[in-house]
């Protein structure tokens, strides 16, 4: 598994990947392939402004996730991290490799001092991706992650350099 840039022509991949009903804890909406499209084309200029890296997850030479991190505009030390795998690929490892490695751009390369995840409560999988990590659950925000057209509880997770 390596992690690149997400790139435009990954479009059609991501469209197959997020299609899918069983991705219930995550907020990105399922669209079109050009929606997608356009998702990507704004990755250049989101890294020039200092607001998300994101990065494709590949293994054996395809696109099998997504791993990026957003960074709070308002408190620019800190980066709001977000992942997904393909659920042909689930319980494989990749989700914690992705998060170490970009963990280690977040902190040695991007200067955060801080990396949270916010992962919805029922979430079990992802909990256990941040706990193999060694983040730190700081608590349960109420109503605090709009997933398809609800609110929904939230455990944040984080760590510190
Ligand atoms: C969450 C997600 C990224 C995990 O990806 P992954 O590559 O399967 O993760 P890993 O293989 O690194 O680790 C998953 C761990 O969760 C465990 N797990 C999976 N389902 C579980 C469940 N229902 N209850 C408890 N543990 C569970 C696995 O056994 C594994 O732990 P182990 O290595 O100790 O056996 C993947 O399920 C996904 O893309 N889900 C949809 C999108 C999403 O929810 N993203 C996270 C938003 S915060």
């Amino acid at each position: 598994m390596k992690l690149r840039y997400q790139r435009v022509s990954d479009a059609k991949r991501y469209h197959e990947i997020l299609n899918n009903p069983n991705f219930k804890y995550i907020s990105a909406m399922p669209g079109t392939i050009r929606d997608e499209e356009i998702f990507l084309s704004q990755g250049p200029e989101k890294r020039r402004k200092n607001i998300a890296y994101n990065y494709a997850v590949v293994h054996l030479g395809k696109v099998v996730g997504g791993i990026g991190v957003i960074i709070n505009q308002s408190a620019r030390h800190i980066g709001i991290l977000g992942y997904f795998i393909e659920e042909a690929w689930w319980g494989k490892g990749f989700a914690t490799k992705a998060l170490k490695a970009v963990e280690k751009i977040g902190f040695e390369k991007l200067k955060l001092t801080r990396l949270e995840i916010l992962i919805a409560c029922p979430n079990k999988a992802s909990v256990k991706v941040a706990q193999k990590c060694g983040y730190v659950k700081e608590g349960m925000l109420r109503k605090r992650l709009f997933i398809k057209g609800r609110y929904e509880d939230a455990y944040l997770f984080a760590k510190t350099r």
